[in-house]
């Protein structure tokens, strides 16, 4: 609706500008009769009492016409208090400036309060002098209901959020300052509110994280594909250390332009030591089986290579003994004790050779790396794979456990290769730098299939993670881009020197 008082501009905004409407004398009178609708129009005369009365403002106020002319329209204003500027003042700036802007509470008749917006123009005679105010008033209950409304539900929101317990909710800004604060994030992370809001959430990371780069990227990654999910470690206030799952998610305005970021972090670590338990059960199970089938082996060695063999050195040694008893002493009998000697040589070497699958000799006769060489050249000829061996301890000197365990990785590697790889040549490597241990098999085979990490029934990869995890190490296994299928773990040097 159009509502122009004698050339004023449209009833909008609420600039106090202006010089005020002139109009001459009985026309003023008739400005609230031609509008209606939603607006109440009335005018004043120049000491603020009403003259005219619309049937909007009736709906409005409550008021009918004939009660209202002559009444002062402070009526239409709740008992003086803090928010409600005085009418006298409305009136008075309106004279002043020409026109005077209120929005805020009315009352009605019968008291109840009411939210609307007044715009009160002041009206001159060609003289100059005042003859009255003219205004518009617009009931603006029901939107600011809706706004009373939304403010509820958004603190609603809040006191949930602050009250979730079981998750870290808070806002970043757009460079990953922490802007906002719950109840989770303080029991997750230690920090109260008031010590963290303002700190880069880069804090929740360890060294080696902010070293990588990673709070970095989880908010680049977020900003440019709308969300960055990650599980790791994270450090609490006192240093200790959580498994969290991390989603960060980008806030945008209307425009598109980055206004910070929600990040919701759950503590994992529960859930992780109970994976981890799951995984040592199993490990324990792999483990008992190994041994169990190695108990097999071994009687089966014992029984078919060692008893035959001992079984044909009795009969030799009681036929001797025969000859002997019986005062021969002849060519025979010195053949029959040289075979003697022989099978005895036999049979120890087969003794060193179950001993020596049992636990690899060479370790404590060679160190660590002869070992290495020897078990690569054992694979080359078994399986006629090509083995490069770039093998270096400079000053290190591998403790006996540590010796035991890089053996066993090599060796589970190499029978992986042999297993699956179709590879035709392989790569050790086993090279200390700076602080770390690098050992590593790479081959040139084909690589493994998508289902092979999920397999219920392979222990060999899952030992290797074991063994690198006791050591305090890393370990990568998979395959390489260029092709073949490596197996790295990188050890920190005092975790596996001899001390
Ligand atoms: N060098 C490799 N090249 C290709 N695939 C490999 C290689 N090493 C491992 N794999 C794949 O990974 C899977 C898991 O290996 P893992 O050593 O854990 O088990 P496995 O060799 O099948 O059985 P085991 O428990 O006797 O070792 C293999 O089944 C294979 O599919
Ligand atoms: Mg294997």
């Amino acid at each position: 609706m159009e509502v122009s008082v004698t050339g004023e501009p449209g009833l909008t905004g609420n600039e106090e500008t202006g010089s005020g409407g002139k109009v001459s004398g009985e026309r003023r009178y008739h400005f609230a009769i031609d509008i209606d609708g939603e607006y109440a129009v009335f005018t004043l005369d120049s000491i603020g009492q009403v003259e005219t009365w619309n049937a909007a403002a009736e709906r409005v106020t409550g008021y009918g016409a004939v009660e209202i002319l002559g009444k002062p329209f402070s009526v239409l204003y709740p008992a003086a208090s803090a928010d409600v500027p005085l009418p006298t003042d409305l009136l008075a700036r309106a004279a002043a400036t020409g026109r005077a802007y209120y929005e805020g509470w009315h009352a009605r008749k019968d008291g109840a309060r009411f939210w609307a917006s007044v715009l009160v123009i002041a009206q001159r005679r060609e003289q100059g002098d005042l003859a009255g105010f003219a205004a518009v008033a617009h009931d603006f209950s029901s939107r600011h209901l809706i706004e009373a409304r939304l403010r509820r539900s958004e603190q609603r929101l809040q006191v949930m959020i602050d009250s979730v317990e079981d998750y870290a909710i808070f806002m970043l800004s757009p460079t990953g300052e922490v802007a906002t604060w719950n109840t989770g994030a303080e029991r997750i992370k230690g920090y109260r509110a008031e010590e963290i809001i303002g700190h880069h959430f880069s804090i929740f990371y360890p060294p080696e994280g902010r070293a990588a780069g990673l709070p970095e990227r989880m908010l680049e990654t977020a900003s440019t594909q709308g969300r960055s999910e990650a599980e790791g470690w994270r450090v609490r206030s006192d240093g200790s250390r959580f498994w969290a799952d991390v989603i960060i998610t980008p806030i945008r305005d209307d425009t598109g332009t980055l206004q910070g970021f929600t990040k919701v972090t759950r503590d994992l670590t529960e859930h992780k030591r109970l994976e981890e338990l799951e995984h040592v059960g199993k490990l324990a199970a792999a483990a008992e089986r190994a041994r169990e089938d190695e108990k097999k082996r071994i009687a089966r060695e014992l029984h078919d290579d060692l008893g035959q063999q001992l079984t044909a050195l009795k009969m030799s040694a009681v036929i001797l003994k025969q000859e002997v008893e019986a005062g021969h002493c002849t060519m025979k009998t010195a053949a029959m004790a040289r075979g003697i000697v022989t099978q005895t040589d036999e049979t120890m070497s087969a003794v060193r050779r179950i001993a020596s699958d049992l636990r690899p000799t060479m370790l404590d006769d060679l160190g660590l790396l002869p070992a290495v060489e020897w078990l690569a050249d054992e694979f080359s000829r078994r399986y006629g794979i090509k083995v490069n061996t770039r093998l270096s301890a400079g000053e290190l000197e591998f403790s006996d456990t540590a010796a035991t365990a890089i053996f066993r990785i090599v060796q589970e590697a190499l029978t992986n290769v042999a297993r699956h790889a179709y590879a035709t040549e392989v790569t050790i490597t086993i090279e200390p730098e700076s602080s770390q241990c690098e050992v590593r098999i790479d081959d040139d085979g084909r690589g493994a299939g998508p289902a092979s990490s999920g397999k219920s029934d392979s222990f060999g990869l899952l030992g290797i993670r074991e063994r690198v995890r006791q050591l305090n190490g890393a370990a990568w296994l998979g395959n390489k881009p260029e092709g073949g299928f490596s197996v790295k773990a990188s050890f920190p040097l005092d975790s596996i020197v001899h001390r």
